[in-house]
């Protein structure tokens, strides 16, 4: 069965008390296992991390590349600032799917760039809990084409 890295980068851990407004109010937990149970339904191992470490997020890609046949990143605040990110995105060349909750274009404009967009397969943001989930579906759409 595949296994997917499900990452979630800084501040996410506060999800359900940070900016509900923004965010909404579900959990990470709860986010984790809506993915969880998503993955069983499309036959994919889902493994999730969070981070509030930009050092941590890149030991996680990196040892990605040694079990996980794609990831599902919401990179936090580091989307808009971090070359180390997207240099261990390119590095370990898995499908990368960047996943935000809030529609950053509609945000403050300094969250209008992200540094890692280019080196992903996709990008969805804006949606909630289902940025992450149709990630999913679409990270598993992608490794089922490769393999046939
Ligand atoms: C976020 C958007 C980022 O701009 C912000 O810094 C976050 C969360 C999102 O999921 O909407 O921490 O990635």
């Amino acid at each position: 069965m595949p296994s997917i890295l499900v990452l979630h980068g800084p501040n996410l851990n506060l999800l359900g008390l940070r900016e509900p407004g923004v965010y909404g109010t579900l959990t990470l937990d709860e986010i984790n296992q809506q993915l969880t149970t998503l993955g069983r339904e499309l036959g994919l191992d889902v493994r999730c991390m969070q981070s509030n470490h930009e050092g941590a997020l890149i030991d996680a890609l990196h040892d990605a590349r040694l079990w996980a046949a794609g990831v599902v990143f919401n990179p936090g605040g580091y989307t808009h600032t971090s070359v180390a990110l997207r240099d261990a995105i390119t590095a370990i060349s898995l499908p990368v799917i960047e996943v935000h909750l809030s529609n950053v274009h509609a945000r403050e404009e300094f969250r209008h760039h992200s540094m890692i967009s280019a080196v992903c397969t996709g990008t969805i943001s804006g949606l909630g809990v289902q940025s992450y989930l149709l990630a999913l579906r679409g990270l598993s759409e992608k490794i089922r084409a490769a393999a046939a």
